[in-house]
C-alpha cells in the first residue's frame, strides 16, 4: 500500500497538462466493442480504471495494443463472448457500461452487479428501465446481471432522474437498435457528448447529446475510427482549486474552458482570478478568499465531483459557506478527515456548513473515495506542516500521475510505499522524516 506525504505551504506555479477524461474513457472503451473494425483511441489517461477496462477487453478476446504513451489500438472483431469476467468487473463501478455495449453487440450481456461506493446508494434501476424499453429482459443470479433480447427495437426512454450512467448505457444499447430511440431527461455532461461523438465517428446516428433530449436512429454496422478523448473537466477543476488553495499562479493547459464555466464562476466569486484562453486557463490569487454558497447539480450546474475540492478551499476563506450536495446522499465522508486538519465543518444530511478559518494543519488522514482523496491533497498542500494520506489507490483510479504533476508545479509531495499488512519480511520503507522530505522532493 502506498501513501502520499506532503509538506504544505508551497505556492503552486507554472503549468500543468490535463489528461483525458476518466468519465468519458470508461464509457468509450466498452463502446469499441460495438465496432466491426479496429479503433484507435487517443488521449487515454494512465489511471487504474482504464487499466481495468483494458484488462476486461483483453479477457473478452479483444486485441489491445498500446501505440504510444496515451494511445491504444483495439480490435474487437475477435470478441465472441458476452460475459464480463466477474472478478475484474467488480473492481470498477463503471464496468456497467459493458452491459450496454454487449447488449448492443450481441443482444445479450452478463456483467457483475456494480460495486457500491462511499457516495451512498447507487441503484441501476434507470439503466434497466432503458434496456427494457429497447426490448431486453434482465435477471440477477450469483451477483451477475443477465440481459437478453430477441432483438433490440428503438423506443421512448424517459429517465425519472438525471443519470449520467443510464444515459450512457441507453446510447450504447440504442445505436444498433432497429428504428428510432428517444431519450428524455438525459444527462448533459461533457462526457455524454464525448461518447456520442465517438459513436457517431463510427457511423452511429445520435442527435441532441448535451441536451436533455437525445434522438438515436439505429444502424446495422459501426466501422472503425480514430478518436481522441476530451480533456478531464474534473482533473482541470481540481488543479485550479489546488492553485487557488496555495495562493499560487498556474496555467492549466489542454482544457475546454466551456466545460469549466460553472467552476470558474464559483472560483471568481470566492476571490480567485481566472483568465481563459482557447485551450488553457490561468488561475491566480492576489487577495483574500471569501465565503460562497455551492449547490451541486447535473451539468451545466456545479459538478458534484468538484464538491470535496471546493469545500476544502472554502475552509481557507473568511466567513461561513454553505454546501448543498444535490446528487449523492453521502458525499461528506471526507469532512471527518478535514476536521483532523483543523477544519470547522458541520454536516447535516446533504448540507455542510463551513466556518472558514484561513488555514489548516497537517495530519495523518485517509482517502475514502476518489474526489475525497483529491480534496485531502489540496488540504495538505495548503496546510502548515506534514500531511500523510493513506488509501491513495482511490486517487490513482481517476488522476493520471497527480503527484508528479504537482511536483512539477513546486509542491513538496512524495509517494511512499508502506509495507503490506501481511508482509513478513523486514519493511524497507524509507522512513521519511520531516527534514528528508524537502531535500528528497527537490532531488526527485
Ligand atoms: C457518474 O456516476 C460519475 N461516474 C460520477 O463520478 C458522478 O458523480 C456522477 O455521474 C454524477 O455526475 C462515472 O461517470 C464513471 P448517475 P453515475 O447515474 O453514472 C441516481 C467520480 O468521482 N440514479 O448520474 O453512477 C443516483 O443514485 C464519480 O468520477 C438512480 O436513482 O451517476 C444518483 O443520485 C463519482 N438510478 C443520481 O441518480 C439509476 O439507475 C446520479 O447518478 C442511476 C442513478
Amino acid at each position: 500500500m502506498d501513501k502520499f506525504v506532503i509538506k504544505g505551504g508551497r505556492r503552486l506555479t507554472g503549468e500543468v497538462n490535463i489528461s483525458g477524461a476518466k468519465n468519458a474513457v470508461v464509457a468509450i472503451l466498452p463502446a469499441v466493442l460495438l465496432s466491426d473494425e479496429p479503433c484507435i483511441i487517443e488521449n487515454v489517461p494512465s489511471i487504474s480504471d482504464v487499466k481495468i477496462s483494458l484488462t476486461i477487453l483483453r479477457e473478452m478476446g479483444a486485441e489491445v495494443t498500446p501505440i504510444g504513451k496515451d494511445t491504444y489500438r483495439i480490435d474487437p472483431t475477435t470478441v465472441n463472448n458476452y460475459c464480463v469476467p466477474y472478478e475484474t468487473a467488480r473492481k470498477m463501478r463503471a464496468s456497467y457500461y459493458f452491459l450496454g455495449a454487449l447488449l448492443g453487440k450481441f443482444n445479450k450481456a452478463r456483467v457483475s452487479m456494480p460495486g457500491g461506493c462511499s457516495l451512498g446508494d447507487r441503484p441501476i434501476d434507470q439503466h434497466l428501465k432503458a434496456f427494457k424499453v429497447l426490448g431486453a429482459n434482465h435477471s440477477l443470479s450469483q451477483g451477475m446481471i443477465d440481459l437478453t433480447a430477441e432483438k433490440l427495437v428503438g423506443g421512448q426512454i424517459f429517465f425519472d432522474v438525471v443519470t449520467v450512467g443510464a444515459t450512457m448505457n441507453a446510447m450504447l444499447a440504442g445505436v444498433k437498435a432497429e428504428g428510432l430511440t428517444i431519450i428524455e431527461n438525459a444527462a448533459k455532461e461533457p462526457h455524454i457528448v464525448d461518447l456520442a461523438n465517438f459513436l457517431n465517428s463510427m457511423g452511429a446516428n445520435i442527435m441532441g447529446a448535451g441536451t436533455d433530449y437525445i434522438k438515436i436512429r439505429g444502424v446495422k454496422h459501426l466501422h472503425g475510427t480514430t478518436y481522441s478523448v476530451i480533456p478531464d473537466q474534473i482533473e482541470a477543476g481540481t488543479f485550479m482549486i489546488a492553485a487557488a488553495a496555495t495562493g499560487g499562479d498556474v496555467l492549466v493547459k489542454n482544457v475546454i474552458p466551456k466545460h469549466l464555466e460553472s467552476i470558474t464562476k464559483k472560483l471568481e466569486k470566492i476571490g480567485v482570478n481566472i483568465e481563459s484562453f482557447d485551450d488553457s486557463i490561468r488561475v491566480w490569487v492576489d487577495g483574500p478568499l471569501v465565503k460562497a454558497n455551492i449547490k451541486t447539480s447535473p451539468h451545466p450546474g456545479f459538478p458534484t465531483d468538484m464538491q470535496p475540492q471546493i469545500a476544502t478551499l472554502l475552509t481557507l476563506a473568511s466567513g461561513t459557506s454553505i454546501i448543498t450536495e444535490g446528487i449523492w446522499d453521502q458525499r461528506f465522508r471526507y469532512v471527518e478527515e478535514l476536521r483532523r486538519m483543523g477544519a470547522d465543518i458541520t454536516v447535516n444530511g446533504t448540507v455542510a456548513l463551513i466556518e472558514g478559518k484561513g488555514n489548516l494543519m497537517g495530519a495523518p488522514v485517509k482517502a475514502c473515495d476518489l474526489r475525497a482523496g483529491a480534496a485531502l491533497i489540496i488540504a495538505g498542500l495548503s496546510a502548515s506542516g506534514i500531511t500523510e494520506i493513506e488509501d491513495i489507490y482511490h486517487i490513482e483510479r481517476g488522476y493520471d500521475g497527480m503527484e508528479v504533476k504537482l511536483r512539477q508545479m513546486g509542491a513538496d509531495i512524495r509517494k511512499v510505499s508502506l509495507p503490506d499488512e501481511n508482509d513478513d519480511k523486514e519493511s524497507e520503507q524509507k522512513t521519511v522524516s520531516r527534514n528528508d522530505i524537502n531535500d528528497d522532493a527537490e532531488a526527485v
